[in-house]
């Protein structure tokens, strides 16, 4: 990114990204820290490509994304990324599995039903929930649920995984559990960026971006 601004129209019209500036290289572990309304949550919004930028250059893959419609980003979306956000949106009367398969609903990707639960069984064991894959989320912990949320992200095989406070629900036990599948998968390869303001989440990742009134610097 380049420049990156966000306006919101309000009134009151709110900046909440001026001149955002920085790189993530493919296979960083990247934590995102700041104050509230700081701004870490649009700006993630806009690298996932839900948010549009209103000012700056945003390059994904050296592709600008600025000017692409609406089904040209649905088609980055499902190829390149996968969120996951603070709140894990699970759907309470489906089980883990059918959670998960709905990643491969906005995929856009022609797989046939037996794919998708194949691939939603493989993600869940890969987040260590292989036994609770008919489980539903009521009958689950914070850190279940955060795990099939997780699941579901993962599940199209996104190059770039996107995480508001994964860990902002979850008491200790459960959060280290999410920090160690972090570590892994990026052990793995995967490139991650994740918001947090835990100090514990940036110390396991390799760097941290620090987000004040709108800007990013290094820390
Ligand atoms: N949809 C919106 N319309 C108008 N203003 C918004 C909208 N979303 C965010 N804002 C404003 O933009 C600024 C940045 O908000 P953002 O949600 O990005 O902050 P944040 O750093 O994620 O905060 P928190 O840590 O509390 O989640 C805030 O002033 C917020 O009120
Ligand atoms: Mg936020």
């Amino acid at each position: 990114m380049r420049g990156v601004e966000r306006r919101y129209p309000g009134p009151p019209e709110v900046l909440a990204l001026r001149d955002a500036t920085f790189e993530v290289a493919p296979g960083e572990y990247v934590a995102m820290m700041g104050p509230s309304g700081s701004g870490k949550s649009t700006l993630l919004n806009v690298i996932g490509l839900l948010v549009q930028p209103t000012g700056g250059t945003y390059r994904l893959d050296g592709v600008d994304v600025g000017n692409l419609s609406e089904p040209e980003l649905a088609g980055i979306r499902a190829q390149w990324l996968g969120i996951v956000f603070q709140a894990f949106h699970l759907l309470s009367d489906r089980t883990a599995e059918a959670n998960v398969a709905v990643g491969a609903l906005y995929g856009g990707a022609q797989l046939s039903r037996a794919e998708v639960r194949d691939r939603a069984r493989a993600a869940l064991e890969g987040v260590g929930l292989a036994h609770r894959v008919t489980a539903f989320p009521s009958t689950m912990s914070g850190g279940e649920r955060q795990r099939v949320a997780i699941a579901r992200a993962l599940l199209m095989r996104p190059r770039l995984l996107l995480c508001d406070e994964p860990t902002g629900n979850l008491d200790s036990g459960s959060a280290a559990g999410v920090l160690d599948l972090f570590s892994e998968l990026h052990a793995q390869g995967q490139t991650i960026v994740t918001i947090t303001h835990s100090a514990e989440v940036a110390s396991r990742a390799g760097r941290t971006l620090w987000m004040l009134d709108g800007t990013v610097s290094e820390r």
